[in-house]
C-alpha cells in the first residue's frame, strides 16, 4: 500500500483483526539481562518485546532499585517493561489502549509472580486512566509517522508504532503531563523515539540518555525529561539594578530571576547593558563552589537561545552575541564572584524584544518582533529549559555533554562565514575544551579580536 492512498485503520483492517485473533497466542522467554528470564504470553495483535524495549529494559536496570517508588508505562503492550520495573521494586501502574494488551500484561504479570495496576487507556480523548503521581514515567512512542508506513502488518499492533496524532503523540503526552501532573517531585520520563525527534518545552527538559542504530540507518534514543530546576528559586521582578547582581546575594543552582527593566544592566567589559522599550533580562546561578568551565557555560547560554527562538534568521557570532542580519539581538554575560569560602558563577541573557528607535550608542541593534512576537513568560519558560537541558547537573539524569554542545555551536557559528583573524581568514576553524576559538596555531578567547566574513 502507498502511503497516504487510505486511513490507518479501514474496515478490511477490522475483518483482519477479528482474523488475526484467531491466531494462537506465542509464548516468548525475554532476558532483560543474563540473570533474568520472563516468560510472556503474547496475543496475536500486541507488540511483543523488541530491540527498542531492550533498550528501554538496559536504562531501567541502570537506574537502580525501585524501592516502592511509583512507576507508570503508557503503551505496556505484552507488560515486559511493567514486569522488569515491578522486579526492581517499582509500584507499577501501566495501560494501553488495545484491551488484549491490558489483559496480556495482567496475565504475564502474574505469570511472573509480580504484580501491578493495569487499566486500559491512555492520552488520548477519553480521559486518562491514573490520577496520582510517579516517580518515573515511560513511554515507548509510536515513532513512526503515518506518511511513512508503507505495509501495516497487523492493524492495531502496527497502529502501536505509528505516530497519526496530528498535534504530535509527545507534545499531546507533555501537555497532559504538565495538566493533570503526573510527575512527582525531582520525577523523570523516560521516552524512547527517534533521534532528535524530541526537544525541550517550556514545562521540561530533556537530554539524550542512549542511542541504538539500525543497519537501515534508523536511530532510536531514550529520552530522559524533568521539571527544569525544579527545586531552586525563580522570580520574576517588574524591576531591577542587574538581574546578575541579585543572583550574587541569592544562592542554590538553578535560582533564576528575570525582569523586563534593568536600571544598571551591565555588559561584557563593563561596558552598560541598556533596557530598550521592550526587553528580556534574566540570570541563572550556574555553579557554586565547583570548578566551571566559564567558555563552555557561555556558548551554552547562546545555544539556549538560539533553541528556545528556532529561527534560521539567528546567527551566532562566537562566543557570546546573536545577531539578525549583522545586528545585535541578545548577548550573554558569565560572571563569578567568590566570597569568604565559597564561589558562585552566574549567566546573564539580555534579548531585545520591541523598539521604536533601534539605534543604541550609535550601532542599530535588532528586536525579536523582526522574527515572531513571543511572549515575554513563555520565552522565559524556554530559555529555562533549554537551559536546564543543556548544563542542569543532577545524579539522576543523563550527564551534561559538553562535547555535543560544542558541536552545535560550531554548527551555529559556521553559519556566519569564517573567522577573520590578524588580517588572515580561516577556511576552518574549531572550539576547545574550554570553548575557546582556535584558528590554526592561534588560541583566541575574546570575540573581539576575531571578525567574520
Ligand atoms: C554583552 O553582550 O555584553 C552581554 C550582555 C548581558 C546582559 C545580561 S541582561 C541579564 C544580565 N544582567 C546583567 O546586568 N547583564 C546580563
Amino acid at each position: 500500500m502507498a502511503s497516504g492512498e487510505r486511513g490507518i485503520f479501514t474496515p478490511e483492517d477490522a475483518q483482519s483483526e477479528v482474523d488475526l485473533q484467531k491466531r494462537p497466542p506465542r509464548t516468548i522467554e525475554w532476558r532483560p539481562n543474563p540473570t533474568q528470564c520472563i516468560e510472556l504470553i503474547i496475543p496475536p495483535t500486541v507488540y511483543p518485546p523488541r530491540e527498542d524495549t531492550d533498550l528501554i529494559a538496559n536504562r531501567l536496570i541502570q537506574l537502580g532499585p525501585g524501592k516502592g517508588r511509583k512507576f507508570l508505562e503508557i503503551g505496556c503492550g505484552s507488560g515486559a517493561l511493567s514486569i522488569l520495573a515491578s522486579s526492581l521494586g517499582w509500584d507499577v501502574h501501566a495501560c494501553d489502549i488495545n484491551p488484549f494488551a491490558v489483559a496480556a500484561t495482567r496475565g504475564n504479570m502474574e505469570k511472573n509472580l509480580q504484580a501491578g495496576t493495569i487499566k486500559e487507556g491512555g492520552i488520548g480523548p477519553d480521559g486518562f486512566p491514573f490520577e496520582e503521581k510517579f516517580d518515573l514515567i515511560i513511554w515507548n512512542l509510536p515513532y513512526i509517522p503515518a506518511h511513512e508506513v508503507n505495509e501495516l502488518l497487523g492493524p492495531m499492533e502496527e497502529a502501536g508504532l505509528i505516530d497519526t496524532d496530528t498535534q504530535g503523540l509527545q507534545s499531546r503526552f507533555l501537555s497532559l503531563v504538565g495538566k493533570n501532573n503526573l510527575l512527582a517531585t525531582n520525577g523523570r520520563m523516560l521516552l524512547l523515539g527517534r533521534t532528535g525527534s524530541i526537544g525541550a518545552c517550556e514545562n521540561f527538559a530533556i537530554r539524550s540518555w542512549d542511542i541504538l542504530e539500525f543497519d537501515d540507518g534508523e536511530s532510536l534514543t531514550v529520552f530522559c525529561l524533568w521539571k527544569p530546576w525544579e527545586n531552586a528559586e525563580n522570580v520574576f521582578v517588574q524591576s531591577t539594578g542587574s538581574t546578575n547582581d541579585d543572583l550574587f546575594h541569592k544562592s542554590g543552582v538553578g535560582t533564576h530571576i528575570s525582569t523586563a527593566l534593568q536600571t544598571s544592566g551591565r555588559g561584557r567589559r563593563d561596558r552598560k547593558w541598556n533596557s530598550i522599550e521592550k526587553c528580556y533580562a534574566g540570570s541563572w546561578i550556574v555553579a557554586e563552589d565547583t570548578e566551571v568551565n566559564p567558555g563552555l557555560l557561555q556558548l551554552s547560554g547562546g545555544l539556549a537561545v538560539i533553541k528556545s527562538i528556532q529561527s534560521d534568521r539567528l546567527k551566532l557570532k562566537w562566543p557570546n552575541d546573536i545577531l539578525i542580519d549583522e545586528r545585535k539581538l541578545c548577548g550573554v554575560l558569565v560572571e563569578g564572584k567568590s566570597s569568604q569560602d565559597s564561589t558562585k558563577v552566574v549567566l546573564g541573557i539580555g534579548i531585545n524584544l520591541q523598539a521604536s528607535n533601534k539605534v543604541i550608542d550609535g550601532k542599530e541593534i535588532s528586536t525579536l518582533d523582526e522574527i515572531e512576537k513571543l511572549d515575554f513568560k513563555l520565552l522565559d519558560r524556554r530559555l529555562n529549559s533549554e537551559l536546564s537541558s543543556l548544563i542542569e547537573e543532577r545524579d539522576d539524569i543523563p550527564p551534561v555533554n559538553f562535547d555535543s554542545i560544542r558541536a552545535e555551536i560550531l554548527t551555529h557559528m559556521k553559519s556566519l562565514g569564517r573567522p577573520r583573524y590578524c588580517e588572515l581568514v580561516y577556511e576552518n576553524f574549531g572550539l576547545n575544551e574550554r570553548g575557546e576559538l582556535v584558528l590554526g596555531h592561534n588560541v583566541i578567547d575574546d570575540g573581539e579580536d576575531v571578525s567574520w566574513v
